[in-house]
């Protein structure tokens, strides 16, 4: 038996002068590797068992939150965004622009109505004209009567500038007004 200063880690048996240390691991690598195993073991537990969220469900969760702390997700569109649009030159000059492509076929080139209603009439079917009502009937539209809805064609941009250009023109009187429909607005 070799006599050095290892001898002490020598294990008793002996091979045909085959011998074998006992080396055992360090300490750091123990406690990382059992570590694991017992936080693989409640991790299981936990989402397995104890009702962990899946992904799926914290996303659920943060969009929720979202949503709450921005309650106009829905409608996008509010009075005081829309007045201002109501102001700027560049807004009516778009809106003016989005209207003569999309909207005076059905609506006549001075919103007097053709197959639509007259847009500066006092008169409204859906809501009572003020620029939140204009803006949602042109995202919607109101599909069983022929008013297409515009959110999947037109930008958000184009549907509050065309909605500030139509609140603009109110009471314009053009040459053929369309018949008045829908309900007297009395401001
Ligand atoms: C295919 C024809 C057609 C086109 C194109 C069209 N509209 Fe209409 N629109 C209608 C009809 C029909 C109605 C009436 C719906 C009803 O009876 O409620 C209407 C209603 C409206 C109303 C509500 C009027 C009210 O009295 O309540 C607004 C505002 C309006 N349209 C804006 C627009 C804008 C802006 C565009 C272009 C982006 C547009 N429309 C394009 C047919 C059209």
């Amino acid at each position: 038996m070799a006599d050095n200063k290892d001898d002490k880690y020598l294990m008793d048996h002996n091979y045909d002068g085959i011998q074998e240390y006992d080396n055992p691991l360090p300490a750091w690598w123990l406690i990382t590797f059992f570590g694991t195993i017992i936080f693989g073991f409640h991790y299981w537990i936990h989402y397995e068992f104890g009702g962990g969220q899946t992904l799926a469900d914290e996303l659920k969760g943060d969009l929720a939150i979202v949503k709450s702390l921005n309650p106009s997700t829905d409608n996008p569109d509010k009075e005081e965004t829309l007045a201002a649009l109501v102001s700027s030159d560049t807004a009516k000059t778009l809106g003016k622009e989005v209207y003569g492509a999309k909207c005076a076929v059905c609506h006549g080139p001075e919103l007097q109505g053709l197959i639509g209603p007259n847009l500066v009439d006092e008169y409204w079917i859906q809501g009572k004209g003020k620029l939140v009502d204009i803006a949602v009937v042109v995202r919607k539209g109101v599909l069983d009567k022929g008013m297409p809805n515009w959110d999947n064609q037109l930008k958000e941009e184009e549907i509050q500038s065309v909605t500030a250009y139509i609140y603009a023109s109110r009471g314009n009187k053009p040459a053929n007004p369309k018949a008045p429909q829908g309900e007297k607005v009395v401001e």
